[in-house]
């Protein structure tokens, strides 16, 4: 009988992204049912699906290998606590099935006697003959020595290295993968969690599970209640998943009306130079106060010290939401631009402290699964890194392409960035344009979409300066693309 498993899990088994299994069931390729889908199902489509192949016994085997030590075993691994509480469980599951399967076998065992003794007693029913040669055949079959399911085998295994969590209400999963709790890797999955100190003291991040065991990772001051405790309430960010799956009874903000206004200090940590006239800003915030945003949002940035008066610019982010201490920003040269004069300038430098008030502005993802085309204007780059990365991190997209033009003589001032993405992901592509006239450059993009993209139902994001988005806008509705699978900022 063909075993069952999550689209997650079925994407991590034969390791390709969510996204691309999802295609895959919208195209009617591979059948859901309840969520799930067969291994059998599976290795039809994905035939070479070998162990070796998910890349999870090369990573099992690099944790023998000293010279990754403990780093690899961290990232990869459970506590040994939450391993044993896996391992027991999985234990438990096996020894329950072979009992059942022994009283089934002692059952068949039993009715195959019974027939035998009613053929003898009475010769002339062929009914009873028939019976008992239709038990002996079926069990001579269910004995039959069967080649190994290797999916159900490596689901085995990742039920023990990584658990997996299902949301209520919204059905959202996400893995829990070594040492990290439960709000780190809902994060990391690009969820939208509730939650503001990290650290177990406001208990925002309170959620209750409905089923599966938690570990507490460390510990927390905040006070839950008996009553909540009883409940089954916990907090997401001291705890992990301690038994292969977790059901967990959470509220997700459904877009930026759902992300309170914040205030904090953060430290710059570096000022790195991308190019001429453009810097990359590294902004470290407190351990116990990061900044929650979404993917494309941005936040105002105000330098106060040593000189008098305020100096201060919003700017997009251009990091993932997924990691909240660590900051990026694109800042590129103007000398109408207080901020960027003191950057450029050597004023604002590792540890400065610098204040954080947003996070504003609502160019962020909309839900959905069509294919997402990302379109940008020099540092317009920074909000279309932050989505991209979003999206990755979410993994739900069947693809993702990138145009970005180059108007200043810096050009692509990250497309190393690019380039890995293209190089790790298949799902990822990119196309660079340069040319010094915004409008011209826009036209030019809009060409090499229609080219690849407009027969396709995609999702557009455009990010830049009003005259490129208005020019790429106006092309895209032209083309019959729909307003509502338009999403703009201008910058
Ligand atoms: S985020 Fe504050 S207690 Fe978890």
């Amino acid at each position: 009988m063909s075993h069952q498993v999550s689209i997650w899990r079925a994407a991590q088994l034969v390791g390709v992204a969510r996204g691309v299994l999802q295609q895959q069931v919208r195209d009617g390729a591979l059948v859901v049912n309840e969520g799930f889908v067969s291994t059998e199902a599976l290795l039809r489509l994905y035939p070479g699906a070998e162990l070796e192949e998910s890349g999870m016994l090369e990573r099992v085997t690099q944790i023998r290998d000293e010279a990754f030590g403990k780093r690899v075993r961290e990232r990869l691994l459970p506590s040994q606590e939450v391993l044993a509480q896996r391992l027991f469980d999985q234990s438990q599951e096996l020894a329950d099935l072979r009992r059942h399967l022994q009283r089934y076998h002692a059952l068949v065992i039993a009715l195959q006697r019974r027939a035998r003794e009613r053929q003898a007693q009475f010769p002339d029913a062929p009914a009873w003959r028939e019976l008992e040669r239709e038990v002996t055949q079926g069990l001579a079959q269910a004995l039959a020595t069967e080649s190994v399911d290797v999916l159900e085998v490596m689901d085995g295994m990742l039920k023990v290295m990584t658990a997996q969590v299902t949301v209520r209400p919204s059905g959202h999963q996400f893995l829990v993968e070594g040492h990290a709790n439960l709000l780190q890797s809902g994060l990391h999955s690009g969820l939208k969690l509730n939650y503001g100190c990290a650290n177990g003291t406001c208990g925002m991040c309170k959620v209750r599970v409905i089923s599966g065991e938690v570990a507490k990772t460390q510990h927390f001051d905040y006070p839950l209640s008996e009553a909540e405790k009883a409940q089954g309430y916990t907090l997401m960010c001291c705890h992990t998943a301690a038994s292969s799956e977790l059901t967990l009874e959470l509220l997700e903000a459904r877009g930026p009306q759902d992300i309170a206004q914040q205030q904090l200090v953060g430290q710059v940590r570096a000022v790195s130079e991308l190019g001429n006239d453009t810097r990359l800003l590294h902004l470290q915030t407190p351990r116990s106060h990061r900044l929650r945003f979404l993917a494309g949002q941005s936040v105002t940035l105000g330098w106060h010290q040593p000189v008098p008066g305020d100096v201060r610019n919003t700017l997009p982010v251009a990091s993932c939401p997924c990691d909240d201490r660590n900051l990026q920003f694109f800042v590129c040269r103007d000398e109408s631009d207080a901020f960027a004069r003191h950057l450029f300038a050597g004023d604002i430098a590792p540890g400065a402290a610098l204040t954080v008030l947003g996070p504003t502005g609502d160019f962020v993802l909309a839900d959905g699964h069509r294919p997402l085309v990302f379109a940008a204007c020099d540092a317009g780059f920074a909000p279309v890194k932050s989505l991209i990365e979003h999206a990755l991190s979410l993994d739900s997209a069947p693809s993702l392409s990138l145009f970005w033009l180059a108007t200043r003589p810096d050009g692509h001032f990250f497309s190393n960035l690019c380039r890995s993405w293209s190089q790790a992901l298949d799902q990822f592509e990119y196309e660079l344009v340069s040319d010094a006239d915004r409008i011209q450059g826009a036209q030019q993009i809009a060409q090499a979409m229609r080219a690849d993209l407009f027969d396709i139902d995609c999702d557009f994001y455009l990010a830049g300066p009003t005259d490129f988005v208005q020019t790429l806008h106006d092309e895209l509705r032209g083309a019959g693309v729909p307003e509502a699978q338009i999403f703009a900022t201008v910058l």
